[in-house]
């Protein structure tokens, strides 16, 4: 299966992905990582990695659709299956969602529908929570709302800090992420309307 990953930052989701590929947990092909940020680390990482990396400037495109549109091209041009989205800091439009309706994963750093949105980790302990967590969805055409395909709890320890919590979320989602593509590349990911089965 070919693989675009999407992400604007960090990347390490990217580079868990990408290690799982080499090591032939993942049976698929990453043939390229698309940014919007042109000084996002990832980059360096897919350097590193030797996949594919290209920048996609916004500001070039007068409207959401036709940015959304340049990246339709790429994602045909490499015949992509499969769209993954790692710290994508971009709502895709509509069009673009049903073209790949199925096809586009998202990681969200909360038990969605919790915290959607941004600063998930942050917000989840400022509510006090005792627990939150990893979710691995479907995207469709409303923010962090897409048919969940894994979902795993972090336990929050009294006085647990902001720091120690994101570390433990992080290393959640570098198992959790690689897992669900794994599955979906096997084609164990059974979906009808918005029910999962995981076969
Ligand atoms: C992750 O926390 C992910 O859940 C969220 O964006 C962050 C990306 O981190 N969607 P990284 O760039 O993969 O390190």
């Amino acid at each position: 299966m070919n693989i675009a990953i999407l992400a604007s930052g960090n990347g390490s989701n990217f580079e868990a992905i990408a290690k799982a590929v080499k090591c032939g947990y993942i049976k698929g092909c990453i043939k390229v990582l698309i940014t919007d940020k042109s000084n996002a680390f990832v980059r360096q990482r897919a350097k590193r990695n030797k996949i594919k990396d290209i920048f996609i400037d916004a500001a070039e495109f007068k409207s959401r659709q036709a940015f959304d549109d340049e990246i339709v091209k790429v994602l045909k041009k490499e015949r992509i299956d499969l769209v993954v989205l790692a710290g994508f800091m971009r709502i895709l439009s509509v069009n673009f969602v049903k073209r790949f309706q199925n096809r586009i994963l998202n990681i969200h750093p909360a038990l969605l529908p919790a915290f959607r949105g941004e600063n998930a980790i942050k917000r989840a302990l400022k509510h006090g929570c005792k627990v939150t967590g990893v979710t691995v969805h479907l995207i469709d055409e409303k923010v962090d709302n897409g048919p969940i395909i894994l979902q795993q709890a972090i336990k929050i320890e009294k006085g647990e800090t902001l720091k120690n919590l994101e570390k433990k979320v992080h290393s959640l989602e570098h198992k959790l992420y690689p897992l669900a593509i794994k599955l979906f590349t096997e084609r164990r990911v059974k979906i009808r309307n918005r029910n999962v089965k995981i076969i």
